[in-house]
């Protein structure tokens, strides 16, 4: 057996016996590092005589590869074997950790159903800032300069002049001034008033906000989607009831109540929504043909539907961020 052969062998029983990566390393050193003993042979070549260089050399290049192959093969098994050890020091048997999940706040659940009721009612989602110009808020919504609301007291006024909206129905002077007719969007969002923290009110507050403006839209149509909405969200067998009221950017106005033995209050009467047929005054302001066109729109209290829903006591509950009560809303 040729010199280079023996260290072959040699080597793959040295391969086969290592248990780890470093003695494998070892082994790789000593025969085919540098000058590893089979490496050596690579020099030793240039002193052999022409005739028995080819052979040696053959040899040679077979004992590379058989090595290398059978070093990669261990390492691979080496490798195996760690980790089925790593493996079965695992009680399979043990009980997990739980994740604790969590879930979307009550409130933010309200607006999703709300916004997923009235998409499928065909409605665009649109949006604008909570902080905006007078015109949005008041102005293009023919709300006089001496109309209450836009009082120092009620309104939170930003040094510039801006506000914090004191309604989401902004938006809909910002999708009409965005558009042509006919529209139909809904706004989901916070409205801000300077109210103290009680039970029923809070500065800040959300309502999901709808605008729908065509030739030829009525309050009937205006009755029957909000009737329509209402039931989705609150059950078939509630009941809906639109009150006289007073909008300076609707005429006429309208205010939306709903009963349901299903709710809290039970027969009781309760007021969700604020609606009407847009005025005149705010389609000219956008620039819209208030001769061509007419439309609806309106503004649902979403801390609103959600007392009710939930039957929850006090609004101060949705901002305190206490587990105990939040978990009471899986999603
Ligand atoms: N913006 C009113 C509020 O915050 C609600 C409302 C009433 C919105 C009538 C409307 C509407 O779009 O047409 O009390």
């Amino acid at each position: 057996m040729h010199p280079l052969e023996q260290l072959r062998d040699e080597a793959l029983l040295e391969i086969e016996a290592a248990s780890d990566e470093k003695s494998l390393e070892a082994v790789r050193v000593k025969y085919l590092g540098k000058s590893g003993s089979i490496s050596e042979w690579g020099e030793r070549m240039k002193t052999l005589g022409k005739d028995e260089r080819p052979v040696v050399g053959k040899s040679l290049n077979q004992a590379r590869i058989a090595v290398n192959a059978a070093l990669d093969q261990r390492a691979e098994e080496v490798r195996a074997e760690k980790e089925s050890d790593a493996l079965a020091s695992i009680d399979i048997s043990l009980p997990g950790t739980p994740h604790e999940i969590g879930s979307l706040h009550p409130l933010h659940q309200m607006h999703e159903r709300g916004i997923q009721i009235f998409t499928r009612m065909g409605f665009a989602l649109a949006e604008g800032p909570d902080i905006e110009a007078e015109w949005y808020c008041f102005d293009a919504l023919n709300t006089p300069p001496d109309h209450p609301a836009r009082n120092e007291q009620d309104t939170f006024y930003l040094p510039d002049g801006r506000l914090l909206r004191t309604h989401t129905s902004t938006v809909q002077i910002r999708a009409m001034e965005s558009a042509p007719p006919p529209i139909r969007v809904i706004a989901s969002g916070a409205a801000y008033r300077r109210d103290e923290l009680d039970a029923t009110h809070s500065p800040q507050f959300h309502q999901i906000e709808g605008l729908y403006v065509d030739e030829n839209v009525s309050v009937a149509d205006l009755k029957g989607e909000l009737e329509f909405f209402m039931r989705e969200l609150f059950g078939a067998e509630t009941d809906v009831e639109f009150r006289p009221h007073f909008f300076p950017f609707t005429e006429p106005s309208l205010e939306v109540y709903v009963r349901s033995k299903a709710l809290k209050g039970g027969e009781q009467w309760i007021e969700v929504a604020g609606c009407g047929m847009v005025h005149p005054a705010v389609f000219e302001a956008v620039g819209y043909d208030a001769e061509k066109y007419t439309g609806f729109a309106w503004g649902i209290g979403i801390e609103r539907v959600a007392i009710l829903r939930y039957q929850v006591e006090d609004i101060r509950l949705f901002y305190e961020n206490d587990l105990r009560f939040l978990e009471q809303f899986p999603y």
